[in-house]
């Protein structure tokens, strides 16, 4: 045997204990996920005291104490101690409630016609500077605050997605490289939305082929000379225009490593 075909033959080892090694590690990881998460868990919110929901409303507490004191609107839990809590959902139901029965409707900020959806991405090429706390607060914050907000998970590590619950490992959950993707089997971006523990706030999640977007866009930039600022952002564009209607803020943010891909840099500059 020559010592070229040696060397392939060690370097075809490698490949099989490395994947072998890779195969056991994800079961490991999985079994652990399994045992601190069970898929079938369902992450939930916890209620929100009586002066957290006059702040979220902009009402004062009084108002809102004396709405429950004479049965108005939804009815909050109360406790022995007479302490008063609401659930999220009823904090959007009194906000529609207000819509209802105040003299104009200001509680329910949804976008009026000719207002335009808002897009917000937080980005930053320094890693571990708060871009994930960051666009979870404030997604989470338009959402109580009562608008419609889609995050969309660009991280392949998805913390994002963890954190509200969906774990890529276990859930293999479709990322948005599904309503981007170059070939025919492209979805729409609809399918890929997913509900979260906060009412008013969905998601898409990340997972690990995001990262196959990187490989992909630079072979179909050369494969349609000229047409890189079009592939990039009009595809994003034109997935994003399917549900647009249904929300009033759309949250991306994505990790430095992305923009060390050459495509993206130059499709950002
Ligand atoms: N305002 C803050 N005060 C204190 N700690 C914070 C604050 N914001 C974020 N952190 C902490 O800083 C760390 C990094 O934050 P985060 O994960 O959001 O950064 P990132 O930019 O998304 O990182 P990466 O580049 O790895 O994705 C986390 O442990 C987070 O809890
Ligand atoms: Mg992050």
């Amino acid at each position: 045997m020559s010592a070229l075909e040696d060397m392939r033959d060690q370097i075809a080892e490698v490949d099989v204990l490395l994947t072998q090694q890779a195969h056991e590690l994800s079961v490991m990881l999985n079994d652990h996920r399994l045992e601190i998460f069970p898929p079938n868990a369902q992450k939930t919110l916890r209620p929100f005291q009586l002066n957290e929901v006059a702040h979220y409303l902009g009402v004062s507490s009084g108002y809102l104490k004396n709405l429950s004191l004479e049965g108005k609107g939804p009815q909050p839990l109360v406790t022995p101690t007479g302490r008063r809590s609401y659930t999220a959902e009823q904090m959007l139901e009194m906000r529609r409630f207000l819509d209802k029965n105040g003299r104009s409707a200001k509680y329910v900020p949804h976008r009026r016609e000719g207002e335009h959806l808002q897009v917000i991405s937080v980005v930053n090429f320094k890693g571990g500077s708060a871009k994930t706390t960051t666009t979870a607060h404030l997604a989470q914050y338009f959402a109580l605050k009562g608008n419609r907000v889609l995050v969309i998970d660009l991280d392949p590590q998805a913390s994002l997605s963890a954190l509200h619950g969906f774990q890529p490992e276990i859930d293999r959950n479709e990322s948005l490289y599904e309503a981007l993707r170059y070939d025919d089997d492209r979805k729409p971006l609809s399918s890929l939305i997913k509900q979260t523990n906060f009412p008013g706030l969905d998601i898409i999640p990340a997972n690990l082929e995001l990262q196959e977007y990187e490989y992909d866009t630079p072979l179909a930039l050369a494969a349609k000379d000229g047409a890189m600022g079009g592939l990039f952002f009009g595809r994003l564009d034109e997935a994003l225009a399917e549900v647009a209607d249904n929300y009033d803020f759309v949250l991306t943010f994505r990790r430095r490593r992305a923009f060390s891909s050459p495509c993206i840099r130059r499709c950002l500059t």
